[in-house]
Protein backbone atom coordinates (compact mmCIF):
# COMPACT_ATOMS: atom_id res chain seq x y z
CA UNK A 1 0.00 0.00 0.00
CA UNK A 2 1.63 3.91 -0.54
CA UNK A 3 -0.21 6.87 0.92
CA UNK A 4 0.00 10.36 0.63
CA UNK A 5 0.28 12.22 3.67
CA UNK A 6 -0.22 16.39 3.44
CA UNK A 7 0.37 19.17 5.75
CA UNK A 8 -0.95 22.52 6.44
CA UNK A 9 1.67 24.96 7.15
CA UNK A 10 0.38 27.64 9.29
CA UNK A 11 2.03 31.02 8.41
CA UNK A 12 2.89 33.56 5.66
CA UNK A 13 4.68 33.22 2.39
CA UNK A 14 7.97 34.87 2.01
CA UNK A 15 6.18 36.63 -0.54
CA UNK A 16 3.97 38.34 1.79
CA UNK A 17 6.88 38.86 4.26
CA UNK A 18 9.23 40.58 1.98
CA UNK A 19 6.40 42.69 0.23
CA UNK A 20 5.58 43.60 3.50
CA UNK A 21 9.04 45.32 4.11
CA UNK A 22 8.66 47.05 0.70
CA UNK A 23 5.84 49.04 2.47
CA UNK A 24 6.92 49.64 5.97
CA UNK A 25 10.72 48.96 5.72
CA UNK A 26 12.78 46.43 6.18
CA UNK A 27 13.37 44.32 9.31
CA UNK A 28 17.10 43.88 8.97
CA UNK A 29 17.63 41.13 11.40
CA UNK A 30 14.30 39.16 10.08
CA UNK A 31 15.31 39.46 6.00
CA UNK A 32 18.77 37.76 7.26
CA UNK A 33 17.12 35.23 9.11
CA UNK A 34 14.93 34.37 6.02
CA UNK A 35 17.58 34.79 3.92
CA UNK A 36 19.91 32.26 5.59
CA UNK A 37 16.91 29.75 5.94
CA UNK A 38 16.73 29.87 2.26
CA UNK A 39 19.71 29.46 1.29
CA UNK A 40 20.56 26.40 3.67
CA UNK A 41 17.22 24.86 2.26
CA UNK A 42 18.50 24.90 -1.26
CA UNK A 43 21.50 23.60 -0.62
CA UNK A 44 20.22 20.77 1.28
CA UNK A 45 17.74 20.23 -1.49
CA UNK A 46 20.47 20.57 -3.91
CA UNK A 47 23.11 18.34 -2.16
CA UNK A 48 20.36 15.49 -2.11
CA UNK A 49 20.26 15.61 -5.18
CA UNK A 50 16.72 17.68 -6.31
CA UNK A 51 16.02 20.80 -8.09
CA UNK A 52 13.26 22.39 -6.89
CA UNK A 53 12.30 24.38 -10.42
CA UNK A 54 9.85 27.08 -9.41
CA UNK A 55 11.78 28.74 -6.81
CA UNK A 56 10.00 32.00 -6.20
CA UNK A 57 8.80 33.58 -2.54
CA UNK A 58 5.26 32.41 -3.28
CA UNK A 59 6.63 28.90 -2.93
CA UNK A 60 8.22 29.31 0.37
CA UNK A 61 6.26 29.30 3.72
CA UNK A 62 7.24 30.47 6.88
CA UNK A 63 5.53 27.98 9.79
CA UNK A 64 4.66 30.63 12.66
CA UNK A 65 5.17 28.72 15.38
CA UNK A 66 8.72 27.64 15.17
CA UNK A 67 9.76 30.55 12.21
CA UNK A 68 10.60 27.98 9.64
CA UNK A 69 11.19 28.30 6.44
CA UNK A 70 8.84 25.00 4.29
CA UNK A 71 9.37 25.15 0.52
CA UNK A 72 6.56 24.25 -1.31
CA UNK A 73 5.42 23.34 -4.44
CA UNK A 74 7.36 20.80 -6.35
CA UNK A 75 5.35 20.88 -9.29
CA UNK A 76 8.17 21.29 -11.22
CA UNK A 77 10.64 19.78 -9.51
CA UNK A 78 13.40 16.93 -10.94
CA UNK A 79 16.03 15.16 -9.81
CA UNK A 80 19.59 16.06 -10.73
CA UNK A 81 23.30 16.66 -10.05
CA UNK A 82 23.86 18.85 -13.01
CA UNK A 83 25.60 22.51 -11.82
CA UNK A 84 23.45 23.81 -14.52
CA UNK A 85 20.66 22.74 -13.55
CA UNK A 86 21.48 24.20 -9.75
CA UNK A 87 22.50 27.28 -11.21
CA UNK A 88 19.29 28.14 -13.21
CA UNK A 89 17.11 27.36 -9.82
CA UNK A 90 18.85 29.63 -7.77
CA UNK A 91 18.97 32.04 -11.27
CA UNK A 92 15.23 31.52 -11.31
CA UNK A 93 14.62 32.96 -7.77
CA UNK A 94 17.31 36.04 -8.09
CA UNK A 95 15.31 36.77 -11.04
CA UNK A 96 12.30 36.87 -8.83
CA UNK A 97 13.92 38.40 -6.22
CA UNK A 98 14.98 41.41 -8.20
CA UNK A 99 11.74 42.16 -10.05
CA UNK A 100 8.97 41.52 -6.64
CA UNK A 101 11.59 42.25 -3.94
CA UNK A 102 13.99 44.98 -5.10
CA UNK A 103 13.25 46.54 -1.59
CA UNK A 104 15.18 43.81 -0.07
CA UNK A 105 18.39 45.02 -1.32
CA UNK A 106 21.25 42.35 -0.77
CA UNK A 107 18.56 39.46 0.16
CA UNK A 108 19.70 37.20 -2.78
CA UNK A 109 23.78 38.04 -1.56
CA UNK A 110 22.31 36.62 1.95
CA UNK A 111 20.87 33.61 0.38
CA UNK A 112 23.83 32.91 -1.76
CA UNK A 113 26.60 33.27 1.77
CA UNK A 114 24.04 30.45 3.05
CA UNK A 115 23.67 27.89 0.15
CA UNK A 116 28.20 28.30 0.38
CA UNK A 117 28.11 27.18 3.35
CA UNK A 118 25.10 24.38 3.34
CA UNK A 119 25.84 22.86 -0.25
CA UNK A 120 29.29 20.70 -0.05
CA UNK A 121 28.94 21.16 -3.82
CA UNK A 122 28.84 25.19 -4.05
CA UNK A 123 31.75 25.89 -5.85
CA UNK A 124 30.79 24.47 -9.10
CA UNK A 125 27.32 25.54 -8.98
CA UNK A 126 28.16 29.10 -7.90
CA UNK A 127 30.46 29.47 -11.10
CA UNK A 128 27.61 27.97 -13.38
CA UNK A 129 25.39 30.65 -12.22
CA UNK A 130 27.79 33.48 -13.30
CA UNK A 131 27.41 32.22 -16.62
CA UNK A 132 24.11 31.47 -16.39
CA UNK A 133 23.75 35.11 -15.42
CA UNK A 134 25.72 36.59 -18.24
CA UNK A 135 23.16 34.39 -20.74
CA UNK A 136 19.85 34.11 -19.21
CA UNK A 137 18.52 31.15 -18.27
CA UNK A 138 18.05 29.30 -21.91
CA UNK A 139 20.60 26.93 -22.69
CA UNK A 140 19.89 27.27 -26.52
CA UNK A 141 20.74 30.79 -26.39
CA UNK A 142 24.64 29.79 -26.03
CA UNK A 143 26.48 29.06 -29.74
N1 LIG B 1 1.14 22.82 2.89
C1 LIG B 1 0.56 24.01 2.76
N2 LIG B 1 0.17 24.68 3.84
C2 LIG B 1 -0.45 25.88 3.72
N3 LIG B 1 -0.68 26.52 2.55
C3 LIG B 1 -0.30 25.89 1.43
C4 LIG B 1 0.33 24.62 1.46
N4 LIG B 1 0.57 24.25 0.19
C5 LIG B 1 0.10 25.25 -0.59
N5 LIG B 1 -0.42 26.25 0.15
C6 LIG B 1 -0.99 27.52 -0.35
O1 LIG B 1 -1.46 27.35 -1.67
C7 LIG B 1 -0.76 28.21 -2.58
C8 LIG B 1 -0.54 27.51 -3.91
O2 LIG B 1 0.14 26.30 -3.67
P1 LIG B 1 1.28 25.81 -4.62
O3 LIG B 1 1.68 24.44 -4.16
O4 LIG B 1 2.37 26.85 -4.64
O5 LIG B 1 0.55 25.67 -6.02
P2 LIG B 1 0.68 26.48 -7.41
O6 LIG B 1 1.22 25.45 -8.35
O7 LIG B 1 -0.70 26.90 -7.72
O8 LIG B 1 1.63 27.63 -7.21
C9 LIG B 1 0.54 28.56 -1.83
O9 LIG B 1 1.11 29.77 -2.25
C10 LIG B 1 0.07 28.59 -0.38
O10 LIG B 1 -0.50 29.84 -0.10
MG1 LIG C 1 3.20 27.96 -6.10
Amino acid sequence: MHTLTYEYIEGPSVKDIFLGFGLVGVDEERMVDIATQIGNAIGKLHDGGLVHGDLTTSNMLLRSAANQLVLIDFGLSFTSTLPEDKAVDLYVLERALLSMHSSCGDVMDRILAAYRKSSKQWSSTLNRLAQVRQRGRKRTMLG
